[in-house]
Formats: C-alpha cells, structure tokens, sequence
C-alpha cells in the first residue's frame, strides 16, 4: 500500500494548478446519462472517484473513451443496463447519482445503497423522497434502491435537510419529467450551479440554481453537449492553507475567488495576506505564524465540511486556541486523534475540538481514514519536525490530482513510497 512521506519544516513558496472539481465531474458524469448524444466533458480531473465513475458508466453500457487530456465522451445512448452494483457503491457514495437520471430517462435503477461511512451514517432518504414524490415507485430491497416510474411527474419537494447529491439528484431527474418541478431548500455549492449550467447546455429547463429554490420544467430530450468542468475549490483551499501553515506563499492559478469566500476570510483572520487575482488566488503568510481561528462548517455559502481538517491542522501550530464545530457530518474529528500524535493539543467535545495551538508538531506515523483527513494529515507532515508518513493514501487520491507532484512544484520535500510491510 502506498504512503507518503514527508519531511517537514520548509515554507512553501510557488504556483500550483487547480485541477477540475471531483464533485463537479463525478455528478456531470452521472447526468450524461440523460442525453440522446454523445456529451464530451473537459478538465475532468484524473482521480479513483472518477475512474469509478467512469466504469460505472462503462458497466451499464454506455460507450467512454478518455483522451491523455483528461477528456471525457460519453455516449449514452448504447445503455442497457440500470444497475449499480455495491461492490461499486461501497468504494464510493457518488455512484448514487445516477439514480435520478436512470429513473428519469430509462423509467428504472436499481442502485446499492451506501452504507455508513468514515464520517457518518450518510443516509439517502431525501433522494428517495423525492423521487417517490416525482411518482415513482420506490423500494428498499436486499440493500438496494429498486425504483419503476413510466414519467416522472414534476412536484414541489421541500428537502427536510440540504443536501448537495440529493438536490443534484433530484434536479437531474426532474429535467426529463413531465411537467414543473420545484426543489425548495435547495444546496447552493458552486458545483450545483455547474451541474446545472451543464443540464441547461443539454436543452434542460433550470432556473433558480446558486438559490435554495430551484425549479425545473421537464422536457421531453435532452441533447449532446461540450462542457468544462469547474475548478475545485477544496483543492484550491487546500493548497493555499499549505501556503499558510508553512509560513509560505501559495498562488493557487485557476482558482475561483468567489467559490471561496468563506475559507479566504478564515485565511485572513489567520493573519494571512490575500491576493484574489485575474485567474489566481494567492496566499502570503511568509515570516509570520498562523493565529488560530474559529470554525463551523455549514452548507455554502458557509464554511465548506471539505475544509474543516485543513483548518484544524492549521490552529494545531497557531498562536492561540481556536474552536472547530462540525454540524454536516457526524463522525469527522478522525484526524483529530492522529494529529494529537504529532502533538497537537485538541480537546474533543462532541461535535467541538478545542485546539491550543502549539509552537511546533512532532513528525510520527499517522493514518488517513477519510478524504479531506488524509489532506489534513498532509499539512500537519509539512510543519512537523522530521518525517512524517501518512498512511492509506488511497483516500487522498480520491480527491486529489498528482498530490506530491503539485506540493513538491511548491518547495515541499515529499515522496510517494510502495510500503510493502
Ligand atoms: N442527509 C440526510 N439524508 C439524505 C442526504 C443527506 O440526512 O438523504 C444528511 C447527511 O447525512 C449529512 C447532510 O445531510 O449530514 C449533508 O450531506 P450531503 O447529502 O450534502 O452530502 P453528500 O451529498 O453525500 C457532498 C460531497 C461531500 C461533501 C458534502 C457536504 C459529493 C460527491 N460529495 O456529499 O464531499 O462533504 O456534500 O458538502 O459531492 C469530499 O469531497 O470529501 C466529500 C465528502
């Protein structure tokens, strides 16, 4: 199994490039299912995620050819199958986007439900609701969703939670449905807003997209397209917070300013100066360390959960105690009792770490449990004294292209090792 290793203590200083967003891609892939031609999709990041995706697709028939780009086509109209099975599921939760689109363009899915996760329950209940409210008949069976409709029909549907898969669900499916449909209580992520501009590319009827209310009128096709998927913005943040903790600078080229607002007022109340430039963001924290900075992550436009362990790494080393609320998922403090290892002074309570940040980390083995908790772990290794090996990166290259290539283009001394033990 793969692990990195990496030496800590130098400030990063350089640009980096933001690939396209993973939750921007993983659910355009899904909606291609919906057209009658063939889509083609740029800046489609290279990632397990989306390698799952993709065989998916490949699966269920649909004929995918990926360029050395990155490109993706997809020709959804040689489908013949509507079945995700769970030894797919189970590697990844985002395969339950295509159920919206198979129910509404072949009239049937049987999809594995997800189980638990790393960083809670995770439940699809809302998906499921609304599907059943667009008329169709929906069953829980041997662990999967078995879902019939003829057409769905369109209905106003007030999601109890926000959810950003179940709204982009629910909007694909209601873009092939007879009649209006109306999403209230809708997640408003930017990637929502770029699944929608990549519907509406396909002929889809959608206003409302970037608000909590989104409303759709079904059309009877929808038609091939070309789309460029949007940067990620975890990524970018990600990489500007290496910039601060280091005491460095990070220019992160393509990253998107205003999908960013929340994390780029934390980089600042941190102590760090921030550029927001013509197709950059730059951070400057050189010669000056981090003060710490409070956190609750909330659906955007709050705090994003997907920058939560960025953070944390972040008040381990800064000048005071900063307190860190999760409200999305249950069960996302893991890295918290890695990082105590490296000796970052946390106290657990509940949903809230205290962290008093400390003048430096130790380096020690550490393992990654989820995505953004690797990334975390990754930062944590760049300021701790010695050599840090973080362990199980196959987390961390769901979500991150070419990960110690970017960081070492940024000054970091980090290697990718084949730990056979
Ligand atoms: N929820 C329900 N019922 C549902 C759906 C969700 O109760 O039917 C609850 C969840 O349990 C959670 C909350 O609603 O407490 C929000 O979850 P949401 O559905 O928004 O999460 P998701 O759609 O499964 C996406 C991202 C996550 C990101 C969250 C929150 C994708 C593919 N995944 O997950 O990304 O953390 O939104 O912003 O878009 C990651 O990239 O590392 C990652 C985990």
């Amino acid at each position: 199994m793969d692990k990195l290793q990496i030496r800590g203590g130098a400030p990063l200083d350089g640009e980096v490039r933001i690939s396209g967003a993973k939750n921007a891609a993983l659910p355009i892939l899904a909606g291609s299912l919906l057209a009658d031609g063939p889509v083609t999709i740029a800046n489609v990041p290279h990632l397990h995620d989306v390698t799952t995706m993709i065989s998916l697709l490949g699966r269920m028939g649909a004929s995918v050819t990926v360029d050395e780009r990155m490109h993706v086509e997809v020709d959804p109209t040689t489908t013949k199958d509507t079945f995700a099975p769970y030894e797919l599921v189970k590697t990844m939760r985002a395969a339950i986007l295509v159920l919206g689109p198979l129910v509404a363009k072949h009239g049937r899915a049987d999809v594995s439900l997800p189980g638990g996760c790393a960083i809670g329950a995770r439940p699809v209940n809302i998906h499921v609701a609304g599907l059943q409210a667009m008329g169709a008949d929906v069953h829980i069976e041997n662990g999967y969703i078995r879902a019939r409709a003829d057409r769905l029909k369109g209905a106003r549907i007030v999601m109890e939670t926000v959810t950003v898969t179940g709204t982009e669900n629910l909007m694909m499916a209601a873009t092939l449905a007879e009649g209006q449909t109306i999403l209230e209580n809708a997640a408003r992520e930017p990637e929502i807003v770029d699944l929608a501009q990549f519907l509406v590319s396909m002929g889809a009827q959608i206003r409302g997209h970037g608000t909590d209310t989104i409303v759709v009128d079904g059309v009877g096709k929808l038609h091939g397209t070309h789309y460029e998927v949007l940067p990620d913005r975890i990524e970018a943040g990600t990489y500007l917070l290496a910039g601060a903790i280091t005491s460095g600078r990070v220019r992160a080229r393509g990253a998107r300013a205003e999908h960013l607002d929340a994390v780029l007022h934390k980089l600042q109340q941190a102590g760090a100066a921030v550029t927001r430039g013509d197709g950059f963001i730059e951070v400057d924290m050189r010669g000056r360390r981090t003060k710490s900075v409070d956190i609750r992550t909330a659906p955007h436009p709050g705090f994003p959960t997907d920058m939560q362990a960025q953070f944390a790494a972040l008040d381990t080393i800064a000048d005071g105690v900063g307190t860190i609320v999760e409200t999305i998922f249950e069960n996302r403090f893991m890295h918290m009792l890695e990082m105590r290892r490296m000796g970052a002074d946390i106290r657990l309570e509940g949903n809230t770490a205290i962290i008093r940040g400390v003048p430096k980390l130790t380096a020690a083995p550490v393992m990654a449990t989820d995505l953004r908790a690797s990334a975390s772990l990754v930062l944590a290794g760049l300021v701790a004294e010695g050599t840090t090996d973080v362990e199980r990166i196959y987390h961390i290259d769901r979500g991150y292209e070419h990960i110690e290539q970017k960081l070492q283009g940024l000054g970091a001394q980090i290697k990718r090792m084949n730990d056979r033990r």
